[in-house]
C-alpha cells in the first residue's frame, strides 16, 4: 500500500485557493512516447485570500523546467513530491510561470491525462487527470481561459482538436502542422481537452434560438462514420430541447464529440469538445440494440447537457460533485422521457437505482449524495451522486410545482453562471424563488441510506373510518449510526375494488396535487364515512427514493395492475406480486422446499398481454433480476436458490401462458423495416421477452423460434435478444450459434463486447471455464476498459450464482483479475472490484470465502489509492 494511501479529503477543510490562474496557454507537441507540453500560466494572488506559497498539483509527470517572468527557476527554489510542486518565494504580486513537461503518452495505460487509443492522441482530465498534463492549481474552483497549441505530424495526426472555437491553423515545415484553439468561457482544468489523430468526420449544424449557427461534428475512427449518424441527430434533438424546457443556449461557435475506444467511464462533457467511449456513439441497425441507442440517446444529452449544469456553472468543490451529475442526470431522464415514453424511462429509472443505487446505499460503500469526506475522488462517481442525487432535484420538483421550480433553476443558470458553486448556493435559488423553507428537506444531502417508509391501513366497517399511518426509519450506514426523519412527498390515489378512481380528502392530514408529505417520523392521515376499504396506491411514479412496505394484498395488486392510472404503480403492482413469489421462492428451495406457485398471476399477466402500450407490457412481464431478489432478501443469501426460485418462476409463467406468448410473437412479428424509434424498439421488446417466457416454459416451440429468429432477423436487437435465448438453454444449439454469432462480428469488438457478456452471464457452473477461456479469445485485451468490463465486470456483477460459487472459484478469478488491472489500471480495478459491495448479506460459506478474497486484495502491495479505497471500506 502507498504511504499516503490513507490520506482523506474532508469537506469541512475547504478553503479558497491562495492563488489564482487567470489564463492558461498550453503547448502541446505531439509524440507517442516523448510529448512535450509548454504550459504558461498567468497567476495572481487571490484579493480574498492571505498569501502563501504556491502549490502546484502534478502526477507522474517529468519536469523539463520552470520559469517566473521568462526567469529560469533555480531547482533549489522549489521542491517536488510526488503530488506537488512548491514554489517557496513567490511573489505577492501576478506573474507569467511557465512550465515544460514530458509526457510517455504511449505508457499511459491508467487512461488519465494524455494518452493513445488506438492511434489517436485523447486527454481525460476529469477529476484530477490535468495534472498528469502539467503542474497546475487541479481543482474546480480554479477557473481559468484556456488557450490550447497543438503540433503534430500531419500524417499520424491529421485532426487536431481543442476546446473552443479554432482560432488559427496552419503547416509547419517537416510535414508537422499544428491548430489554436481558444475557449473565451473560463473554466476548471478537469473540462480541458485535445485531441489528435486520423479521424473520420460527421458534420452538422445548429441555430440556437437567438441565432448563433453551430458548427456540430462527430469524430470517430475513419470507416465507421456510417455509424455516427444516430448520435448527430441525439445532439441536435438534447440542443434543441434544452433550450425548451430549460432555456439554455449554447455558446460556442463549435461543438465536437470525438469517439474513442479506450476510455475509462461513458463520455466526458469537456467544453465544446466531448470525448466519448464509442460504445456510447457507435450504432447500426446491424450492430447496436435499442438498448444501444437509447444509451447513446442519453448520453449524448447528459454531456451536452452538462454544458450549462457542470460547465458554465461547475463545482466548487469535488463534494459538490451531485450540484453538476445529479442535476444533469435529472435533465437527461427528462429529456428521454420527453423523446420516448415517460412511464417506461420512469420504470427503467427506477429498475437502475433500486439495483445499483439502493445496494450502494444498504452496503459497506454506503455514503450521503454530498459525502463528508473521501479518500480517492474516482471512487465517489457513484450511483448514489448520480441516481440519488438525480432523484433529490425530483422531489424538489416535486415539492415546489413545476413553476417554481422552473423559476428556481432559472435563478440558479443566472445568477451562479460563472462560479464554481456549492450545493448550499444551488437550494438557495429555490428558497428566494418559491419563497419556501427548504432547510428540512436540504438534510437528503447529508444523510446516508434509503428511508424505509411503513405504511399502514386501517378501515374500521362499523364508521367508515379509514387511517393510513405513516412511519419512517433509515437504516444506519457507515459513519452515521442515527439517523432524523426526512421530507418524503408520497403521491397517492385511491381505487374502487372495481378499480374506479375515487377521489378522497382526508378528515386529518393533507393531501396537495395527490402528494402527502411525510416530514417526521410519524403521520398519518384520516378519511370518514366510506363505505368499503379502498385500494391505496401509494409512492405514484416513485416520488421518492424509499423502500416502501406496505400490505397490499394479492386482491389489491391485481385490481392495480389492471386498472390504476398510473402506468408505474401498474408496473410496481407485477414487480411487488412477483416479488413476493420470488422471495418466497428462493426461501423455499433454500430450506428444500418446492415454492408454491401461484397460477393467478400468469392469468393477470396473461390479461396484460392485450394492453396498447408494448414498451410497458414487456417491463411488466420482465421479472425482478436475482440481484433484485437477493436484496429483498437481505441475509444468508444462497444465490443458487435465488436463481431457482426465479427459473421456476419463469418457467411456471411459461407453462401457464405459454399460447398466448406464443400469438403474440406471431403477432408482433414485423415486415417492416428496422428503425430505432422507442415505439418499434416496444414492441421488439415484448416480442422477445414474450419468446423468452415461452422458450423456458415450452422449450419445444420457444427455442425453435429462438433459432428462427436468431437466424432471419435483420437486426442486432432480435438477433441478439434470440442468441441471449438461446444462451440460457445448453446445448449444440446454443454453442452452433455462439460461435456463428463470433465468426459474423470477428472484426468489431462493440459487437464482440456482447457476445463476451452474454457469456459471462450464463448461470451455469461451466461459466468460469468459458470466461477463462475467452481471456483468450484472439478479441480481448485486459488493457481495454470495455473488453475487461464485458467479460469479467459482467461476471462479477450480472451473475451472481456463478461469481458467489459455493467453492468460491467465482472470487479467485475475480480477485485475480483486480489485482492485475491494479497495476495499469486502477480505476477501472476499483469499479469492478463493486461487485463485492453485497458479501456481508450471503450465507455463512461464501460470505467467508468472499471476505478471503476480499483479505487477498487488500494484502497487495502495492495497491492502487483506488483499490485500497475501497477495498478498505468493502471489509470495514
Ligand atoms: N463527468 C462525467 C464523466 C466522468 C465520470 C469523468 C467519472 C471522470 C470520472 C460524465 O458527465 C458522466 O457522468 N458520464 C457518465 C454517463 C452519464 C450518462 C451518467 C459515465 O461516464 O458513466
Ligand atoms: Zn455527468
Amino acid at each position: 500500500m502507498r504511504p499516503d494511501s490513507a490520506r482523506i479529503i474532508r469537506l469541512a477543510d475547504y478553503t479558497a485557493p491562495a492563488w489564482l490562474i487567470e489564463t492558461v496557454h498550453i503547448d502541446a507537441t505531439l509524440d507517442d512516447t516523448r510529448t512535450r507540453v509548454i504550459a504558461t500560466l498567468h497567476l495572481k494572488p487571490n484579493p480574498n485570500m492571505a498569501s502563501g506559497p504556491l502549490v502546484l498539483d502534478g502526477d507522474e509527470l517529468v519536469l523539463e523546467s520552470l520559469a517566473l517572468d521568462d526567469v529560469t527557476i533555480p531547482t533549489s527554489a522549489y521542491t517536488i513530491d510526488r503530488r506537488t510542486l512548491t514554489l517557496n518565494n513567490t511573489p505577492n504580486r501576478p506573474f507569467k510561470l511557465t512550465v515544460i513537461t514530458l509526457l510517455d503518452p504511449a505508457a499511459n495505460t491508467q487512461l488519465m491525462g494524455l494518452y493513445r487509443s488506438s492511434g489517436n492522441y485523447c486527454t481525460q482530465c476529469e477529476a484530477e487527470g490535468f495534472r498528469r498534463i502539467t503542474f497546475f492549481l487541479d481543482r474546480p474552483d480554479v477557473m481559468a481561459v484556456f488557450t490550447t497549441r497543438i503540433v503534430a505530424k500531419k500524417d499520424e495526426a491529421p485532426v487536431l482538436l481543442g476546446n473552443g472555437n479554432r482560432v488559427e491553423a496552419g503547416d509547419l515545415p517537416d510535414g508537422w502542422h499544428y491548430a489554436i484553439w481558444h475557449d473565451p468561457h473560463p473554466k476548471p482544468a478537469y473540462l480541458f481537452a485535445l485531441v489528435g489523430g486520423r479521424l473520420g468526420k460527421v458534420g452538422g449544424s445548429f441555430t440556437t434560438r437567438s441565432g448563433r449557427k453551430v458548427e456540430l461534428g462527430i469524430y470517430v475512427e475513419s470507416g465507421k462514420e456510417n455509424r455516427a449518424g444516430y448520435a448527430l441527430d441525439a445532439l441536435i434533438r438534447s440542443m434543441r430541447w434544452d433550450e425548451e424546457a430549460f432555456g439554455c443556449e449554447y455558446d460556442l461557435d463549435v461543438f465536437n464529440i470525438v469517439a474513442v475506444s479506450d476510455f475509462n467511464m461513458g463520455a466526458m462533457e469537456n467544453k465544446g469538445l466531448n470525448i466519448f467511449n464509442d460504445k456510447y456513439v457507435l450504432a447500426s441497425p446491424e450492430t447496436a440494440t435499442d438498448a444501444d441507442y437509447a444509451n447513446i440517446e442519453a448520453i449524448i444529452a447528459h454531456e451536452y447537457f452538462h454544458n450549462w449544469t457542470g460547465n458554465r456553472i461547475t463545482c466548487r468543490d469535488w463534494f459538490q460533485l451531485c450540484l453538476k451529475e445529479g442535476l444533469t442526470v435529472f435533465r437527461d431522464q427528462e429529456f428521454s422521457a420527453d423523446q420516448r415514453s415517460r412511464a417506461v424511462k420512469r420504470i427503467a429509472d427506477v429498475r437502475n437505482l433500486r439495483s445499483q443505487q439502493f445496494t450502494e446505499d444498504s452496503g459497506p460503500l454506503a455514503h450521503p449524495v454530498r459525502p463528508y469526506e473521501y479518500h480517492e475522488i474516482n471512487n465517489f462517481y457513484t450511483p448514489t451522486v448520480y441516481e440519488k442525487g438525480a432523484e433529490l432535484i425530483r422531489m424538489l420538483k416535486i415539492l415546489l410545482g413545476a413553476e417554481l421550480f422552473r423559476q428556481g433553476m432559472d435563478l440558479y443558470l443566472t445568477r451562479c453562471d460563472g462560479t464554481a458553486a456549492t450545493i448550499e448556493e444551488f437550494i438557495q435559488c429555490f428558497v428566494d424563488a418559491s419563497g419556501r423553507d427548504l432547510t428540512h428537506f436540504a438534510k437528503w444531502y447529508g444523510q446516508a441510506g434509503t428511508p424505509h417508509v411503513a405504511i399502514t391501513e386501517i378501515f374500521d366497517p362499523a364508521s367508515g373510518q379509514y387511517r393510513i399511518g405513516f412511519t419512517q426509519m433509515t437504516p444506519a450506514t457507515p459513519g452515521q449510526p442515527a439517523k432524523e426523519a426526512m421530507v418524503i412527498p408520497i403521491a397517492l390515489a385511491f381505487f374502487a375494488k372495481d378499480g374506479q378512481e375515487l377521489k378522497l380528502k382526508p378528515s386529518l392530514g393533507q393531501i396537495d396535487n395527490d402528494v402527502f408529505v411525510l416530514e417526521s417520523e410519524k403521520s398519518e392521515l384520516v378519511f370518514e364515512a366510506l363505505k368499503e376499504k379502498p385500494i391505496l396506491s401509494a409512492l405514484r411514479g416513485f416520488s421518492a427514493p424509499i423502500v416502501l412496505q406496505i400490505d397490499t394484498t394479492d386482491e389489491e395488486r391485481l385490481v392495480m395492475l389492471a386498472h390504476d392510472t398510473d402506468p408505474f404503480n401498474r408496473w410496481q403492482a407485477a414487480q411487488g406480486y412477483a416479488m413476493k413469489l420470488l422471495k418466497a421462492g428462493a426461501i423455499a428451495k433454500r430450506e428444500g422446499r418446492e415454492p408454491y406457485f401461484d397460477s393467478r398471476f400468469a392469468d393477470a399477466l396473461a390479461h396484460a398481454l392485450r394492453g396498447q402500450d408494448h414498451a410497458l407490457i414487456a417491463q411488466v412481464l420482465a421479472l425482478p433480476s436475482e440481484n433484485d431478489i437477493a436484496r429483498e432478501i437481505g441475509a444468508d443469501v444462497d444465490p443458487d436458490a435465488v436463481r431457482e426460485s426465479r427459473l421456476g418462476l419463469r418457467k411456471a409463467i411459461g407453462e401457464q401462458i405459454g399460447h398466448e406468448l406464443h400469438a403474440l410473437w406471431l403477432s408482433l412479428t414485423s415486415t417492416e423495416s428496422y428503425r430505432p424509434d422507442s415505439k418499434s424498439a416496444g414492441s421488439r421488446a415484448l416480442r422477445n421477452v414474450a419468446l423468452d417466457l415461452l422458450a423456458v416454459g415450452m422449450p419445444e416451440i420457444g427455442l425453435g423460434l429462438a433459432e428462427q429468429q436468431y437466424r432471419s432477423a435483420d437486426n442486432m436487437t432480435d438477433r441478439f435478444a434470440a442468441l441471449a435465448i438461446l444462451a440460457q438453454h445448453s446445448g449444440p444449439a446454443r454453442e452452433e450459434a455462439l460461435t456463428h454469432f463470433a465468426h459474423a462480428f470477428e472484426t468489431d469488438p462493440l459487437v464482440l463486447d456482447k457476445w463476451f457478456s452474454l457469456q459471462a452471464s450464463i448461470p451455469e457452473a461451466e461459466t468460469l471455464d468459458r470466461v477463462k477461456r475467452l481471456m483468450g479469445h484472439p478479441g480481448f485485451s485486459m488493457k481495454n476498459p470495455n473488453r475487461l468490463r464485458s467479460l469479467v465486470g459482467a461476471f462479477a456483477a450480472s451473475n451472481p450464482s456463478q461469481f458467489n460459487r459455493a467453492d468460491g472459484a467465482g472470487y479467485d478469478l475475480v480477485s485475480d483479475i483486480i489485482i492485475n488491472t491494479d497495476r495499469a489500471n486502477p480505476q477501472v480495478a476499483a469499479r469492478i472490484l463493486g461487485a463485492f459491495k453485497t458479501w456481508r448479506t450471503l450465507e455463512p460459506k461464501r460470505r467467508a470465502l468472499a471476505e478471503a478474497a476480499l483479505r487477498k486484495i487488500a494484502d497487495q502491495d502495492p495497491l492502487s489509492p483506488d483499490v485500497s479505497d475501497i477495498v478498505t471500506r468493502t471489509l470495514a
